[in-house]
Parts: C-alpha cells; sequence; structure tokens
C-alpha cells in the first residue's frame, strides 16, 4: 500500500489520485512508494473524498447524466462524486428533480451514466458492458450484490409473500427447496414469517415495503440502495421500517445508501449525508463533522434553531454546538465565572442524531466580537464548536 510523506497510508481501489488533506494528488505506484505523491492542485469538494486510509464500498467519480428526449436536453447528474463507506447508513437529501432518483438508479446501472465512473464493491460496474435493459453477465452478477427497495414496493400483485421473495432466487436458478428456504429464513428476518402465503393486497403497506426489503436482501447484497423507500408509510411505520434497515446493517454488516427528502429520515438512522442541488453534491460528510462544521448547511437542516433570538444591536452572538463528551460540561456556568461576564441564553435545544446527543445554544455576550475574543477561545478550547452570528442572523466566524 503506498504511503504519503505524512506517512498516510492511501487506500483508495481503482484511482490513481487521492484527496490528502484537502489537495489532490498522484499517488506513485506501490513499487515506487518512496517517492512522495505529486500534487496536482486543490480537490474541487476536498469534504466528498474519503479520508486517506478509508476504504470505499460505493464510489462514483465525475458523474454525469443528460437525458435526452425530442431534442430537448435535460442534466440531471452534472459531475457527482460520492464515497460510501462499508457499513455506513448513507443519506442522499435534495429537493425534487434535484437527481437523487437519477443518482440511485445510475448506481446499480439501471440507468447508463453519459460520463463518470460507478463502482461498487471493487467492481467498476461503468467498465462491464450492457446496462439498462439489457446488461452483459458480469454486470448481471455484480447488480445481484445490489439490493434495490423502492417507494411504491414493486410486488406482483398474482404472486404470494413467498413467490415474490422466490422470484430473484428463481432468476439465478435456484432449485425450489433451497428458494422455500431461503426465502423463509428472509421473511422471518423482516419479522414477517407468518404472511408467507398473503397476498400483497393482503398486507398493510409497512407489510409491503418488508417484502420488498426481503426479496432486495434474496441475492445476499453487500449494498442496499432504497429510494424513498418510507414516504409512502405513515410516521410509525415509517419508524419500524428504518429500524429495520438500521438492524440489517448492523446485523448483516451491510451498507445502506438511501434517498430521502425527510431530514428525519437522515437523523434517525444516517451515518454520512449527502446534499444535492442541481445535479450536484453541493455538501456531504459523516453528520458528526458536519454538525461540527461551520456554516453546515445541512446541520442548519438536521437542526434548526431558526426560532430562536438573533440578539440585540452591539452584542455579540454565539452559537455553541456540543456533542458527545462536552455535552456534560457546564460552560455557560464556567464561562461567566471565568470571565464575570453576563451571559443571556436566546435558545437552546438537545436532539439525538445518529445515535449521538447533540446540544446546540445561542448566547448572547454583551460587546463586539472584538471584544469576545477571549471567551470565544475558551469555549473552543473547551472542544465547543462556536459558530459568531452576524448582526442580521448571518455566519461570519
Ligand atoms: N427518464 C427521464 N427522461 C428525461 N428527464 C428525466 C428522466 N428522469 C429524470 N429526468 C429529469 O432529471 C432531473 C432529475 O430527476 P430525478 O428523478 O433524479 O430527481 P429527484 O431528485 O429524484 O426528484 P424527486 O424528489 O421528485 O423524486 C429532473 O429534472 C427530471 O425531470
Ligand atoms: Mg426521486
Amino acid at each position: 500500500m503506498p504511503v504519503t510523506r505524512e506517512g498516510h497510508a492511501v487506500a483508495w481501489p481503482g484511482r490513481p489520485t487521492a484527496t490528502i488533506k484537502g489537495w489532490q494528488v498522484r499517488i506513485p505506484l506501490v513499487k515506487r512508494c518512496a517517492e512522495p505523491p505529486t500534487v496536482i492542485g486543490r480537490a474541487v469538494d476536498a469534504d466528498a473524498r474519503p479520508r486517506p486510509t478509508e476504504i470505499v464500498v460505493i464510489t462514483t467519480t465525475d458523474l454525469t447524466k443528460v437525458y435526452r428526449s425530442r431534442g430537448r436536453e435535460v442534466t440531471a447528474l452534472a459531475g457527482v462524486d460520492l464515497h460510501v463507506r462499508p457499513g455506513e447508513v448513507y443519506g442522499v437529501v435534495g429537493t425534487s428533480g434535484a437527481g437523487k432518483s437519477t443518482l440511485i438508479r445510475c448506481v446499480n446501472m439501471l440507468e447508463r451514466p453519459t460520463s463518470g465512473t460507478v463502482s461498487v464493491d471493487g467492481v467498476e460496474l461503468t467498465a462491464l458492458s450492457g446496462g439498462e435493459n439489457r446488461a452483459g453477465r458480469e454486470l448481471r452478477e455484480a447488480r445481484r450484490r445490489i439490493g434495490m427497495v423502492f417507494q411504491h414496493f414493486n410486488l406482483l400483485a398474482s404472486r404470494t409473500v413467498q413467490q415474490n421473495v422466490e422470484l430473484p432466487l428463481e432468476i439465478i436458478g435456484l432449485d425450489r427447496t433451497q428458494r422455500r428456504r431461503k426465502a423463509a429464513e428472509l421473511l422471518d428476518l423482516v419479522g414477517l414469517g407468518d404472511k408467507a402465503r398473503s397476498y400483497p393486497n393482503q398486507l398493510s403497506g409497512g407489510q409491503k415495503q418488508r417484502v420488498g426489503i426481503a426479496r432486495a436482501l434474496a441475492g445476499d447484497p453487500k449494498v442496499l440502495l432504497s429510494d424513498e423507500a418510507t414516504s409512502a408509510l405513515d410516521p410509525e411505520t415509517t419508524r419500524s421500517i428504518l429500524k429495520l434497515l438500521r438492524d440489517l446493517n448492523q446485523q448483516l454488516g451491510l451498507t445502506v445508501l438511501l434517498i430521502t427528502h425527510e431530514m428525519d429520515v437522515i437523523k434517525s438512522v444516517c451515518d454520512s449525508a449527502a446534499l444535492m442541488r442541481g445535479g450536484r453534491v453541493v455538501e456531504s460528510g459523516e453528520l458528526a463533522d458536519l454538525l461540527a462544521k461551520p456554516g453546515s448547511e445541512l446541520a442548519r437542516e438536521l437542526f434548526p434553531l431558526s426560532e430562536f433570538g438573533t440578539g440585540h444591536a452591539g452584542t455579540t452572538v454565539l452559537e455553541i454546538t456540543f456533542q458527545g463528551d462536552t455535552s456534560a460540561q457546564p460552560f455557560v456556568s464556567q464561562l461567566a465565572r471565568t470571565y464575570q461576564i453576563d451571559i443571556n441564553i436566546l435558545g437552546a435545544a438537545v436532539e439525538t442524531i445518529s445515535g449521538r446527543m447533540v446540544g446546540r445554544m445561542r448566547v448572547e455576550l454583551a460587546g463586539s466580537h472584538q471584544d469576545n475574543v477571549v471567551p470565544i477561545g475558551y469555549l473552543r478550547e473547551q472542544g465547543l464548536q462556536v459558530d459568531v452570528l452576524g448582526a442580521v442572523n448571518g455566519v461570519v466566524a
């Protein structure tokens, strides 16, 4: 494995370049690893790149998709770099038309991208022949390792639950006994062992989605793709399906890439997230890092504080984010005591995001930003993330 000048090992399968500390570098071949990496330039979206030493299970590189119909062109994807690590639940959010479904359909090659590459579990799918309706043998085999769950379940009404789950097993040529055994195991796994002989129209929406998930797991996939799997469900059923996805992720080590337009979905099950707009990923990263990133748009949507007061003229308004160990510190009273200052609390909230307790507090200190440089430094030294808000709501530091 190549080693950089700073001593980081770089594992990025299939790529001659990597991003190290925000710089895009060409990595020397293993044989010549004594050579330092050559700096090519500043990475376009350093946050979207995996860190050195990270292995990725889904990678898209500069992915574009242009639909052409009746002389019109629609650019659905305009250069998407996505890096999903093994065993994580990765959420993609964005408004309608942002390109989310196109991205997920390109990841399993239901749509062939116009340019760029897609690799899943070490196989570069874009290098395999066929696609969309006529996949070649290698692409069909690679796809088997990618399960897909749909918003409207896509179950066959004329088949029983068991027969729906058996369908992909028939396609791969398992005999009847093997199919029955596997379908029974999968239905048990999703909590529907007693519904094997029911038909889809005898099931609730949540039960239908469980069948959809069991069917998606039939090929023992490494990766599960989900396009708005809970959008047609009520909030309680949504929670139970998300819990099932989380359980499967943990029990089977399954990597999940899910598309949603609901921030609550991201908050409750995802480890990482990407925000799409106009066919591009405009922000991405682990939720914990995003929450600690000044000015992060995703963090603001995950944890909005807009209803809180914005302070008075001539004061300094701080937004303090605390998570993990820092959440137990009585930092407001410590700050007031240490610097003999008054602190006006404008608002505070605590949320559980990705299983971690995260708190945010907006406070107002007398005097200008300059006057408060020392107390702000003190808070940052305590491991707290401090954003200084401008006089009219904008983040300035
Ligand atoms: N088959 C197609 N032919 C032409 N244009 C398409 C096709 N599929 C998608 N598009 C266009 O590509 C863009 C992205 O669509 P996409 O379905 O990926 O968005 P989305 O983010 O999933 O939206 P939603 O949240 O509404 O599902 C849109 O402008 C859409 O109209
Ligand atoms: Mg969509």
